[in-house]
C-alpha cells in the first residue's frame, strides 16, 4: 500500500497525455508535490507542479533529474512513444529508438531512483505498459512493452525488498496525442488515471485499466494464435 496523500512524485512525460492526466488524479488525492518531465518543459501556474527536463534516453538526463528530484516517494515511468511502421518493414534504428525509449530508459531510471525511494521509506514505482504487451500488434511498439512488462516482474521482487511498491500498468487505446490518428474508442486518460490512483492505494502488482488489457491478459494459458487484436 503506498500513501498517496502528501506524496512527491515524479511522472516521466508529465506534461501532456496519460501523464497529465495522472498527475492531476495524485494532487486531487492529497498529493503535496509533482515533478512532471517533458524534453522541453513548460512553466507551470500550480507551485505543487515542478517542470523538470528528461530525454529519457540520455543517461546524464536521468542523473540530473534525480539530483533535482531526491524527496520523491512515488516514480510514475510514464514516457513513452511508438512507431508506425509495421514489423516486417520497420529500420533497425527506429527499432533500437523506440526499445531505448520504451525499455532502456524506464529500465534506468528505475535503477537510479530504486535507492532514492528506499531511502525515503519504499513508496512506489509505476512502469506504464499496454494491453499490446500481450497482444499481437502490427508494429514493434508491442515487444517494447512485453519487454517492459517483464521488467517490471523482475524489479517487483528486487524493490520489495526495500517496501517499494512495484506496480505495473496495462491500457488500451486511450485518448492522447499517441492515439490521434486512430479513430477508434478510446479511454478517457482521467478515468485511466484515477484508477491508477486506487491501485497504488490498494498496494496492487498490476492495474488492469479497460476491458482491453483484461482481455489480452486473458488470452495468455490460451493459443497463443489468438493473441490478436480483436
Ligand atoms: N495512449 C494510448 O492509447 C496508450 C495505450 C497504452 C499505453 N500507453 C502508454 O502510456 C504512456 C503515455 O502515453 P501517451 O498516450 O500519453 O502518449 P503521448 O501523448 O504521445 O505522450 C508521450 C509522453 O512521453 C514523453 N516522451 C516521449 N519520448 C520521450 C523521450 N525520449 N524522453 C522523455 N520523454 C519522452 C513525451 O514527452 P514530451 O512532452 O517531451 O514530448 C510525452 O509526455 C506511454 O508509455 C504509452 O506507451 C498509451
Amino acid at each position: 500500500m503506498t500513501t498517496v496523500k502528501n506524496a512527491v512524485v515524479l511522472v516521466t512525460g508529465g506534461q501532456r497525455g496519460l501523464g497529465k492526466a495522472f498527475t492531476d488524479a495524485l494532487l486531487a488525492e492529497g498529493a503535496a508535490k509533482v515533478y512532471v518531465t517533458a524534453r522541453t518543459p513548460k512553466p507551470s501556474e500550480d507551485p505543487r507542479i515542478v517542470p523538470l527536463p528528461l530525454e529519457v534516453n540520455d543517461e546524464q538526463s536521468i542523473l540530473r533529474l534525480a539530483e533535482a528530484a531526491p524527496d520523491v516517494t512515488i516514480v510514475i515511468n510514464n514516457a513513452g512513444a511508438t512507431v508506425r511502421q509495421g514489423l516486417t518493414e520497420v529500420g533497425l534504428e527506429d527499432t533500437r529508438n523506440l526499445f531505448e525509449t520504451n525499455v532502456f530508459g524506464p529500465l534506468r531510471v528505475a535503477q537510479v531512483f530504486a535507492p532514492i525511494l528506499a531511502a525515503n521509506g519504499g513508496g512506489a514505482l509505476v512502469n506504464v505498459s499496454s494491453a499490446l504487451s500481450w497482444l499481437a500488434g502490427s508494429g514493434i511498439y508491442g515487444a517494447s512493452k512485453a519487454a517492459l512488462w517483464s521488467l517490471t516482474n523482475s524489479l517487483r521482487p528486487l524493490l520489495a525488498k526495500a517496501g517499494t511498491q512495484v506496480l505495473g500498468v496495462h491500457l488500451g487505446y486511450t485518448d492522447t496525442d499517441m492515439t490521434a490518428a486512430l479513430d477508434v474508442p478510446k479511454n478517457d486518460p482521467a478515468d485511466v488515471a484515477k484508477g491508477l490512483v486506487v491501485a497504488l492505494v490498494n498496494g496492487d502488482s498490476e492495474y488492469l485499466a479497460d476491458d482491453a488489457s483484461r482481455y489480452a491478459k486473458s488470452l495468455l494459458t490460451g493459443d497463443p494464435k489468438t493473441l490478436v487484436i480483436v
